[in-house]
């Protein structure tokens, strides 16, 4: 990834963890970016200054009492992006209620451009509800909170506070500074199973692992699209930088997705969604009888993406999958009539690889005009780029 005449501060409060941000310098100066490196004065104690000056090629910006008393206003004003990384509890602290008592800080008010911050510090200290609510403000501030990595911290203990690795780091900068295809789009991902409950204790649902939906989800996200990825109960952690709604039934998964429905550029709905629910929903435990056989009375859930389909903005991109084992084709096509959606991802049930739990994925893009896109089996995170795509190429006709 090249970041190439990119302008970067890389500002590093005192942790144990600043020796990563050497390594994010690092990286940062191999992709070509032009660094300047901002510190509090406790870094000192952690990372030289002749490293930090030697490894970015500038001059350290490390006090605010130097000859050139507006530097930091310079600073603020030069860059593209200012990375605080790794942030300390007591400089998010100042940051959220704008103390400006060292170099990092004044440059993080006089800054014009966008902000990240990578969170390092004892598991104690990250939960602490002050913490919690400086992040808080932060985010409310505009700024892009990365989120902490969860292990062993130098401390001894164990949790949250672990500062991202700089790949990691590097990864959220280049996403940042450059554009994506679906850069200013907003797209919602459904994914995963949905659960009919019985009574308090059982339910109904299926074997759907949620792979699909959420390499959808990150695919989008690293595109540069905002997104939401609506969900029901998997075992996968949400994608970086992606808005997880997790729901349980088919009506909670409706609910969700309406309501966000008509602000979306794109919608695809990767959810295995039950088509029937229980009748009713016992409010005790049903207790077994002797000697009986039993029968669940069920009912149809609505079909979510023909509701939504109903309404569809006339911009909007809406994206079904199907499932068949027989007429495969004319079965898809029907669907995309039916739902008013723009294409149909046929999931191929006959093909070893491919469909639930499995990694990889061999699917058909099936269009309006009837044009048939038979993809090879491919990973799901190349699949989910193949479709998302196709998305760009209809957002782009309209
Ligand atoms: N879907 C939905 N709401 C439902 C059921 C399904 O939005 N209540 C969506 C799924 O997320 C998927 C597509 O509709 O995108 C699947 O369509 P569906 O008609 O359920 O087809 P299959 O499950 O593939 O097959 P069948 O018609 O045999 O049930």
């Amino acid at each position: 990834m090249s970041l190439k005449g990119k302008r970067i501060i890389l500002a590093l409060s005192g942790s144990i963890a600043a020796y990563k941000a050497v390594y994010l310098l690092r990286l940062l100066k191999k992709a070509e970016a032009v660094v300047k490196v901002v510190t509090t004065p406790s870094v000192d104690h952690f990372v030289g200054e002749l490293t930090l000056s030697s490894l970015s090629g500038e001059k350290v910006f490390s006090g605010l009492w130097n000859e050139n008393w507006s530097e930091h206003v310079s600073l603020g004003t030069w860059a593209d992006l200012m990375v605080v990384a790794p942030a300390t509890a007591n400089t998010l602290a100042k940051m959220a209620n704008g103390l400006c008592d060292n170099a990092l800080t004044a440059v993080y008010l006089a800054a014009r451009c966008p902000v990240m911050v990578a969170p390092a510090m004892d598991a104690d200290m990250m939960i602490h509800p002050r913490t919690q609510a400086n992040l808080q403000t932060l985010k409310a501030d505009g700024v892009q909170v990365l989120p902490s990595g969860t292990g062993f911290l130098a401390s001894g203990l164990e949790g949250p506070g672990r500062l991202l690795e700089p790949e990691e780091i590097f990864e959220a900068i280049s996403l940042r500074l450059t554009e994506g295809p679906l850069s200013g789009k907003k797209v919602l991902v459904s994914a995963g199973p949905t659960r009919e409950a019985l009574d308090p204790v059982r339910f109904i649902s299926n074997r759907s692992s949620g792979k699909m939906g959420y390499a959808l989800a990150k695919v989008a996200s690293q595109m540069g699209a905002e997104v939401t990825l609506v969900s029901g109960p998997t075992h996968l952690d949400a994608p970086a930088r992606v808005n997880l709604i997790p729901v349980l039934s088919a009506a909670d998964m409706l609910e969700a997705i309406q309501t966000k429905a008509s602000a979306q550029d794109a919608i695809v709905m990767a959810a295995a969604v039950a088509d029937y629910t229980p009748l009713k929903v016992a409010d005790q435990k049903i207790k077994k009888k002797t000697g009986d056989d039993m029968n669940i009375p069920l009912k149809r859930t609505l079909d979510i993406l023909r509701t939504i389909g109903a309404d569809k903005p006339a911009q909007q991109v809406l994206v079904g999958f199907a499932m068949e084992t027989e007429n495969e084709l004319e079965n898809a096509q029907k669907k995309l009539v039916a739902k008013n959606l723009d294409f149909v991802v046929l999931n191929s049930l006959r093909e070893a690889g491919a469909g639930f739990g499995h990694d990889t994925n061999r699917v058909t893009l099936i269009h309006r005009n009837k044009e048939v896109q038979a993809l090879p089996l491919m990973s799901k995170e190349a699949v989910a780029a193949a479709i998302w795509q196709e998305v760009c190429n209809i957002l782009a006709l309209h």
